[in-house]
């Protein structure tokens, strides 16, 4: 129960006098009591439509115009504080927690209100409930993907729940500070066919999360409506983008966090007012909630990824640099480019081509004319150490005679397309007229399959790059339009863009194995890239490499992403730093946005500091639309191929560590990229940034984002921090500081207490992965240090779940730096660790001690405190141990 509200029963509410027209008639009048909630709390009762006085009223609402600025975008009808809905039954006991009936005995404004429901209430973790609302007496669609199942309720669960009776709701608090993290007492449940609703204050009004849309780190509570349904459409703020991941962060205010996730993929809306308070709004399904209590964010995060799963471990070349532009129309052309890279020195592993290559941009072919010699090309690549990646689209050309084009004829045959009443459905795509391969038929995943590795063997592509898989269409439904039924147009449509469910895409009434499209549309791209990575298995039995534009929650098991059609603006450079981190928090550490922008002209300037940012996206691409001016690194000054190869050098330099970091989300469900906070959460001043982020818990990346900026004003969360280039210190005690930010490097800052292990680079990580390594140690005020590293073959399947792999731990402390090999396999062999440099060291050592041998190679700097021992000839799989005295 809500404090101070008076238990209700349903006497205290008029009933529906004319349930035969499904016309809700409420309470004619609420008392004015009812209806004096404050402008920021009140709950919209009219979402569907305007709706006059009388109107509003007569759902049983309260009617009150606002007219003062601030007050813009709270709703003039809204829900009284108490409103009929559901009656919870008795609560009975199960193994896993709790379960009990719902009924309501009066219909909402809504049509179709499923009157009795059944709640499941599971105590899954310590730190998980789980709870779902469905209707027993029908199934319903409900998202097809894993999620672990407990038997038994937690023993000592992080939560405590309450319930309220009538209405229904549940509270659930953080037993220890009783906090109360979810209240659904504040706005009706309602629970239509077509329309089912969810409210809850929030604790704070820090919330991140709810991607995918062009958003900062935290969400404005503003009265923000965000639009789940997956489109392509460049990003851009108040619109539906290409993926979908209903799942919120909230930072507590005092360093504690939970997460709250909506395993739900219909299209749906999230309504965040400043009360603090949000409305979950979804038109299908069932609502299947999970509650993480943390308690800090990087646990909220492993929370979620235990339910939705761990990223992949993508290959090593995967962290190299990928070059792409839509307009290399040639292999000569992409030759040439990959030919001028090397000319200029610049670290390239992946060159990849869009769909110029193509046949008539059908998928499976390539143009004879300008690609004759595609598969010799890719080859050649391959001899020179590079990887190469092409695109695939999912519509498949239709309008072909017969005979021309076998993955469609056999598609066809096959049954592998989404279909409307008359066959499969026909939209539009680059081809022209195409089919859309539904990805949950499983005769589909066989053709797709078959497609790639026939592919493959004619040319030996080493990742596939799954683009328009939202999907995108170039006509609204199809070419036929779409049929007028309930599913293309609901009671209520969610915010998106273009007003239709079938603008942009599908119509939502076509079918697809599993159920409709109407229910499937977010899992297009999720499905895609899950056959495509099973597909790239069978093809290249390596590690397999996918990045989708479109996504779903748990996309990050088997793909990456990139931030689609972003533009050349240092306003889409900006946004894409949250962007990053946010799709780290969903689980997608492998993302990355198209380095200086990709539609529109970059400038040069932008570019250099795009590629200086770039060079810390977990995925680095640059990418280029087709009308546009080149960006390669090669074609700009002198100066600004400096920047670039700086920044792509630090970038190889760093791989190890950022490998091992992949490595650790991968097993443990760390991020990659991650927000100050998840780091520094007690740390009010961190909660916001969004301009700087971290690598690991060890980097810290404050990259300038704006033009002609010698200097940029940097947070520093309370630690000692170190430059990365020479080790001078800045001890802080939680403050920004004026940060020189030169053109030719990015700054980059090491947290004391860290060890980072490092390699030299060189122009691909084919051979940068036999160089020796170094470390560079940080040391912690009181001059201790931690590191560690991953190392594997590179690109072998499961090397981790196999064992095959290397494990080496770098701890310093009282002078003293150890490396202690906790397991180690054969890819390490050989490889040495030539360079040390140890930052924070107080005074000039007397004597260096390298595995009991005094050594004279060494070097101190009084200026930076830094002393490097420059040429080490030490095996890393062999345990070694230097002191400084
Ligand atoms: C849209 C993608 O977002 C873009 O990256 C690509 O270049 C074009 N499609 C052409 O394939």
């Amino acid at each position: 129960m809500q404090q101070g509200m008076a238990p209700l029963t349903t006497k205290d509410f008029a009933l529906p006098q004319s349930d035969l027209l499904n016309t809700y008639v409420g309470p004619k009048q609420c008392s004015e009591q009812q209806c004096g909630v404050a402008p920021q709390s009140r709950f919209d009762c009219a979402p569907d439509k305007a709706v006059s006085q009388p109107e509003c009223l007569n759902r049983g609402c309260c009617y009150s115009p606002l007219h003062k600025s601030r007050d813009l975008g709270a709703p003039w009808c809204f829900f009284p504080s108490v409103y009929p809905g559901y009656i919870l039954g008795k609560l009975n006991q199960t193994k896993g927690g709790e379960n009990a009936h719902l009924t309501r005995s009066s219909k909402t404004f809504i049509p179709q209100d499923i009157m009795a429901l059944e709640m499941d209430v599971m105590w899954e973790t310590e730190a998980r409930l789980h709870f779902t609302l469905k209707d027993p007496s029908s199934k319903r669609y409900e998202v097809p993907i894993d999620v672990p199942k407990s038997k038994w309720r937690a023993i000592s669960p992080m939560y405590s729940i309450e319930y309220s009776t009538y209405p229904f709701g549940i509270i659930v608090r953080r037993k220890s500070n009783r906090r109360v993290l979810l209240n659904t007492t504040v706005a009706p449940l309602i629970f239509a066919d077509q329309f089912l609703q969810l409210s809850t204050s929030l604790p704070s009004s820090y919330i991140s999360g709810l991607g995918e849309h062009l958003t900062g780190l935290n969400l404005d509570l503003n009265w923000t409506k965000v639009t789940f349904w997956n489109r392509d459409i460049s990003p851009h703020r108040n619109a539906n983008l290409y993926g979908s991941h209903p799942f919120y962060l909230v930072q507590e205010g005092d360093g504690l966090a939970h997460g709250v996730f909506l395993l739900n993929s219909n299209a749906m809306d999230v309504i965040l007012q400043p009360a603090p308070a949000l409305t979950w709004r979804t038109i299908g399904g069932v609502l299947d909630f999970y509650i993480f209590l943390g308690p800090d964010p990087q646990s909220v995060i492993r929370q979620y990824l235990d339910v939705i799963g761990y990223p992949l471990m993508p290959p090593y070349w995967g962290l190299g640099f990928h070059l792409c532009r839509w307009g290399y129309n040639s292999t000569a052309v992409t030759r040439n480019v990959v030919k001028n890279m090397q000319r200029a020195n610049f670290p390239l592993d992946v060159q990849w081509n869009d769909i110029d290559y193509m046949d008539s941009r059908r998928d499976f072919t390539y143009n004879q004319e300008n690609f004759g010699d595609y598969p010799q090309m890719v080859n050649e690549f391959h001899g020179e150490g590079l990887k190469y990646i092409m695109i695939l689209d999912p519509g498949i050309s239709s309008s072909g005679p017969p005979g021309s084009y076998k993955p469609f004829d056999d598609g066809l045959k096959r049954g592998v397309f989404i279909t409307n009443q008359t066959g499969p459905l026909i939209g539009k795509v680059w081809p022209g007229p195409t089919a859309f391969p539904d990805f949950t038929n499983p005769e589909t995943q066989r053709w797709w399959t078959e497609n790639i590795k026939e592919f493959h063997a004619k040319v030996a592509f080493d990742g596939l790059w799954i683009d328009m898989n939202e999907p995108s269409n170039f006509v609204t439904g199809s070419l036929d339009g779409c049929p007028n039924n309930t599913l293309e147009n609901p009671p209520y449509v969610p915010g998106v863009v273009g007003g239709r469910l079938a603008s942009s895409t599908l119509c939502a009434s076509s079918s697809q194995h599993l159920s409709s499209h109407y229910n499937l549309h977010n899992l297009y791209g999720l499905t895609e890239a899950i056959v495509t990575h099973n597909a790239l298995i069978e093809a290249t039995g390596k590690r397999p490499f996918v990045i989708s534009r479109s996504s779903f929650s748990s996309h990050g098991r088997y793909a990456g992403h990139w931030t689609g059609d972003v533009e050349s603006t240092w306003e889409q450079l900006r946004y894409t730093v949250p962007a990053i981190l946010l799709f780290n928090m969903f689980g997608v550490p492998l993302v990355g946005a198209d380095i200086c922008g990709f539609l529109g002209n970059t400038s040069e300037e932008l570019c250099v500091r795009w590629m200086q940012l770039g060079a810390f996206y977990p995925f680095m691409r640059n990418h280029n639309d087709k009308p546009n001016t080149p960006q390669e690194p090669y074609v700009f000054s002198k100066k600004s191929q400096e920047a670039m190869r700086n920044a792509l050098v630090l970038r190889y330099s760093l791989l190890p560590y950022l490998y091992t970091l992949f490595h650790q989300a991968h097993v443990r469900g760390e991020t990659v990229a991650r927000p100050l906070f998840f780091e520094f959460p007690a740390d009010s001043n961190a909660r916001t940034v969004d301009q700087q982020f971290m690598w690991g818990d060890a980097l810290l990346i404050s990259p300038a984002m704006e033009p002609n900026v010698t200097e940029i004003a940097a947070y520093f969360p309370p630690a000692t921090w170190y430059s990365f280039y020479d080790g001078s210190s800045i001890v802080s005690k939680g403050q920004y500081l004026l940060l020189p930010a030169p053109f030719e490097c990015i700054n980059v800052h090491i947290r004391g207490g860290h060890i980072i292990p490092q390699q030299a680079a060189s122009l691909t990580t084919t051979q940068s992965r036999f160089n020796a390594f170094s470390l560079t140690v940080a040391l912690s005020r009181d001059g201790a240090a931690r590191g560690e590293l991953f190392w594997d073959d590179g690109d072998n399947l499961n090397t981790f779940e196999t064992d095959d792999y290397s494990h080496i731990l770098f701890l310093s402390n009282k002078n003293m730096l150890v490396s202690e090999p906790l397991k180690l396999n054969s890819a390490i062999d050989g490889l040495t660790l030539q360079q040390v440099r140890i930052f924070g060291v107080p005074s000039p050592p007397k004597r260096v001690v390298v595995n009991q041998q005094s050594t004279a190679d060494f070097s101190y700097r009084s200026d930076t405190k830094v002393l490097a021992l420059p040429s080490l000839s030490l095996l890393m799989s062999d345990a070694f141990e230097i002191q400084w005295l």
